[in-house]
């Protein structure tokens, strides 16, 4: 699947947010290296903390599927459905991503279907904390 079409998908997504409390709509769409695509929207609640970023539901159904592999993700989001930048995902879907995504794993943010850039997750979460840095017994 192209970048583009990727962020086509996070787009989509981002129309299925629910987000009555902060406005934000993101939108994510995470392709796994089985080729399925997941996408994601962010989730908030009342309560304010058992809210879910977009980036995470996708993660979430995709690793609650059998996925556990990724090769991209596009994210896309912005007040009331306005994308007047691209989105940066949040520290704690980073380290999401660290958990089950290698280095070199791939983040694409978009202003617009044509308009969106890629970064590493090595670029986003440099010297990150990893299952690398502990033992599990
Ligand atoms: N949000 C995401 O969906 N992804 C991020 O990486 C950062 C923040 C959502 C959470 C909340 O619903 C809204 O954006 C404002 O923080």
């Amino acid at each position: 699947m192209s970048n583009k079409e990727l962020v086509k998908a996070a787009f989509d997504a981002m129309g299925k947010a629910y987000a009555p409390y902060s406005g934000y709509t993101v939108g994510a769409a995470l392709l796994g290296k089985s080729g399925t695509l997941y996408t994601g929207c962010n989730v908030e609640s009342a309560s304010y903390s058992p809210t879910n970023c977009a980036e995470r539901t996708a993660f979430f159904k995709a690793i609650s599927e059998g996925e556990r592999e990724f090769s991209k993700i596009a994210i896309v989001g912005g007040k009331n459905g306005n994308v007047t930048d691209m989105f940066m995902p949040c520290g704690v879907c980073r380290q999401v991503m660290a958990e089950f995504c290698d280095e070199d794993f791939e983040i694409i943010v978009a202003l617009t279907h044509d308009d969106f850039k890629s970064f590493t997750l090595k670029e986003l979460l440099p010297f990150g904390f990893s299952k690398n840095n502990i033992v599990v017994d």
